[in-house]
């Protein structure tokens, strides 16, 4: 049973800085119910459309992601459609993949995208930018790229399995004019161009229009170590004209590291100094935030701060979440120091790198850099960071988990002819439903967890998640990061009733259980009908779970 004192404190923290007066009768009302969390969704409390893009992915030229994970080739005697691996075609068609950013990452500013165009026995083999940092028994491919997975490739990929390509432009090492061709060859109509006629000559007479185009990657650091100004004037140099064949073009600048305000600041301002019009040529502003120092604060080293992705106590399994919930925060963050030059908010936040980042030990594929084996634990850190994303539909246009395929917080794991769906790929199929819908603000009223962090009692709040509406469709995600207590609690839709609907949770007894090669189901999501009583639904939300609850409304 909630006490009065509990429930005050976790609903005036849920309601994150809005007036704690407007909660005040329905916290008199709650203290006389007798069931231990409530969350009560307010239809009439729109918070904007769900962008679909909010359910990205990236894809990177990175070890195993593109070679092994992608692309097996042609004459490989893995099912393949061109080349592609079949059975990630077959995975991906299945939650609604609506954007796939490629080449990188660090990746992108040393890549020549001509260099992966043509017949394919033509391409040349390039140094890839991550080979330093490849172990000696890493693949060929993984250190010299083979170029026979480019821009065709990927384009036919996304089309395989219904998505948009974001591309990303090198402006570290090549220029303007590179970043215009590129464009050109994608988008230029059959027959108008060289560009358009050498598409063709590969088997792609019609254009791709490519509408994201990202101008360089993390412009801060890899992608050539410019200051928020420098990067500016070469973002204003870059987009003051590019060719556009009647496709309408999204220009994603380099956005900010975690809480480099200076950055959000820099940037605009630099850009405002040749007038307001000059916000125009930009879509958004890529944010990348990794959750990566488990270190309960001893440390901010990049190396000694991280921990295991498998093996890892009570404390580390929360220590992540709290990491990661550092999301909202930088979201609320930049899109405040951006409304200070962008009045009207013209320009989207653009995440388009997110998720946990671990020390290596953790691979399915010893040799593959990068990777990790997703568990339970990021499950639901990634169902917590897609709700974050889902309660700010009008600050983020776009999301990019990192990465899909043997890499970081990946939803597939594949090596050779072995493949695995991981839980983070089950919470992207879950949360699909959330697409395109009405996100509504939802107050949830749950006891916060306690628990010992070295010698000090620590607190997490006990339930968090996210509505979204669908006509007479309710779609509610909720997160239960309490690794031993379930929540029983009371769901009520303000001025609507609830009818009936089905539940699907994804959970395990063992907070560390993830899927392998070898055992492909052991973390996989469970779907039962759910009934309410007198327009209200009451629901136990399983400890250490992530939960899809679909209501049809009366
Ligand atoms: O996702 C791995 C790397 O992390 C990307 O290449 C880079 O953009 C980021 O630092």
């Amino acid at each position: 049973m909630i006490r009065r004192r509990d429930f005050l404190r976790s609903t005036l923290a849920g309601a994150g800085g809005l007036l704690a007066s407007r909660y005040l009768p329905l916290a008199e009302a709650f203290d006389s119910a007798s069931i231990g969390a409530r969350i009560e969704i307010l239809p009439d409390e729109p918070l904007g459309m769900i962008s679909p893009n909010i359910y990205g992915h990236f894809t990177e030229n990175l070890s195993g992601v593109v070679y092994d994970g992608m692309w097996v080739g042609e004459n490989s005697k893995i099912p393949n459609i061109n080349g592609i691996r079949k059975e990630l075609v077959d995975e991906m068609r299945k939650i609604k993949p609506s954007v796939v950013r490629f080449p990188g990452g660090c990746f992108a500013d040393s890549y020549d995208w001509r260099d992966g165009i043509g017949p394919t026995d033509k391409r040349p083999r390039r140094t890839n930018f991550w080979e330093d940092e490849e172990s000696p028994g890493a693949p060929v491919s993984h250190k010299y790229d083979p170029n026979q997975f480019g821009t065709n490739e990927f384009v036919r990929f996304c089309k395989l399995i219904g998505s948009e390509p974001y591309l990303a432009g090198n402006v570290r090492s090549l220029t303007a004019q590179d970043f215009y061709r590129w464009i050109e060859y994608c988008n230029s109509p059959a027959g108008t161009t060289t560009l358009a006629d050498t598409r063709a000559a590969a088997g792609f007479p019609d254009p791709f229009n490519v509408r994201y185009w990202g101008v360089g990657n993390e412009s801060w650091g890899c992608g050539g170590n410019f200051t928020p100004q420098e990067y500016a004037v070469e973002f204003r140099r870059w987009t003051t004209w590019v060719p556009r064949f009647h496709q309408e073009l999204a220009f994603i600048a380099s956005g900010p590291n975690v809480d480099d305000w200076n950055w959000t600041r820099g940037f605009l301002e630099e850009i405002l100094k040749k007038g307001r019009g000059q916000l125009r040529s930009i879509y958004g502003m890529a944010l990348h935030h990794y959750a990566w120092n488990l270190s309960r604060g001893a440390t901010q080293d990049w190396v000694k701060g991280k921990g295991d992705a498998l093996k890892f106590d009570v404390v580390d399994w929360y220590e992540l979440l709290r990491e990661g919930e550092r999301m909202e925060g930088l979201i609320a963050g930049h899109w405040q120091i951006m409304s200070e030059f962008d009045h009207e908010h013209s320009i989207k936040l653009i995440v388009d790198e997110w998720g946990p980042w671990y020390r290596p030990g953790g691979e399915a594929t010893s040799t593959n850099q990068l990777e990790q084996i997703p568990t339970l634990r990021d499950a639901v850190f990634s169902g917590m960071t897609l709700d974050i994303f889902n309660r700010h539909p009008e600050k983020v246009a776009m999301a990019n988990c990192a990465q899909l395929i043997n890499c970081l917080n990946s939803l597939y794991l594949a090596h050779q002819d072995k493949f695995c769906v991981t839980p983070v790929g089950h919470v992207f199929a879950m949360y699909a439903d959330h697409q395109g819908g009405q996100s509504l603000r939802t107050i949830f009223s749950v006891p916060d967890v306690t628990y010992e962090r070295d010698g000090k009692q620590a607190r997490f709040w006990g339930l968090k998640g996210s509505a979204s509406l669908h006509d007479k469709q309710l779609v509610l995600t909720a997160v239960n990061p309490d690794v031993t207590a379930a929540h029983e609690t009371e769901i009520v839709v303000r001025g609507a009733t609830v009818q009936a609907g089905s539940a699907t949770t994804l959970t395990n007894s063992d907070i560390h259980a993830h899927n392998s090669f070898e055992q492909r189901n052991v973390v996989t999501p469970q779907s039962n009908a759910v009934e309410s009583k007198s327009g209200t639904l009451t629901y136990t939300f399983p400890p250490a779970s992530v939960t899809k609850l679909v209501l049809k409304l009366g």
